[in-house]
């Protein structure tokens, strides 16, 4: 039966320091962030990082990596590119998914709240387990696949037509905010590859190269898999690439209609 609160152990507790910003400090932001350490044994909590705006760069990213260098050297994320290309960062800000460092603050109101992923397990405060995530990945093998050669033992080839096909489809970065925001996905994650997973799996479907076709589509003819996407559309309106799962898993399922009719 689906549970509709967090578990016990997982519920916020109140309280949390406040990390105060410097006594000169005049455009001050308050950042509640989710605090989690699994070493010490407590239920999360929320913590308040005052944020000097004038010293501060104008993204999420940026008021995150400052508390870190000035205020919490144990505050723990994940980032790297800082431009909106790896797809590290993702988190809840202020109740939706996105990126930190393609959020402005400027476009947040009020106090920023800042949560993991949803529906995720929490490795440490704004860490997400992608382990699950990832298999499921691995799982619609994500790669081309082939049967005969190349044609002349060269490269194969594609149209621009063709290659057009995959636009809409190779610029996802698999951050994981389309399938965390998905309510399928929350009840089903054990079995429903989630959007995100499908998006790519439909991107490998789509490539005029891939001769892996019927495969593919057997692999994903299943109630779960595929068919728990109810269209939402929660994954198109927070995907931060402006990218539409609900689109490529529809596409699937047209494929897997007009192969049966
Ligand atoms: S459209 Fe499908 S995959 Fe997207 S949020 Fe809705 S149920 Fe989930
Ligand atoms: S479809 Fe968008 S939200 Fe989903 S994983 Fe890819 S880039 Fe992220
Ligand atoms: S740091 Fe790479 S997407 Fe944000």
């Amino acid at each position: 039966m689906a549970e509709f609160r967090l578990p016990p152990n997982s519920r916020p507790k109140k309280g949390g320091k406040v990390h105060k910003a410097a006594a000169d400090a005049k455009r001050i932001r308050n950042f509640k962030i989710y605090r989690y350490d699994p070493d010490a044994n407590e239920n999360p909590h929320y913590d308040t990082f005052e944020i000097d705006l004038d010293t501060c760069g104008p993204m999420v990213l940026d008021a995150l990596i400052k508390m870190k260098s000035e205020q919490d050297s144990s505050l723990t994320f994940r980032r790297s590119c800082r431009e909106g290309i790896c797809g590290s960062c993702s988190m809840n800000i202020d109740g939706k998914n996105g990126l930190a460092c393609t959020t402005a603050i400027e476009d947040v109101k009020g106090d920023i709240k800042i949560s993991p992923l949803p529906h995720m397990d929490v490795i440490k405060d704004l860490v997400p387990d992608f382990t699950h995530f990832y298999a499921q990945y691995a799982s619609i093998k994500p790669w081309l696949q082939t049967v005969t050669p190349p044609p002349s033992g060269k490269e194969r080839l594609q149209s621009p037509a063709d290659r057009e096909k995959l636009d809409g489809l190779y610029e996802c970065i698999l951050c994981a905010c389309c399938s965390t925001a998905c309510p399928s996905y929350w009840w089903n994650s054990d079995k429903f590859l989630g959007p995100a997973i499908l998006l790519q799996a439909y991107r490998w479907l789509a490539d005029s190269r891939d001769e892996m076709t019927g495969e593919r589509l057997d692999e994903l003819e299943d109630p779960f898999r595929l068919y728990r996407c109810h269209t939402i559309m929660n994954c198109a309106n927070v995907c931060p690439k402006g990218l539409n799962p609900a689109k490529a898993i529809a596409e699937i399922k047209k494929m897997e209609m007009e192969r049966v009719v």
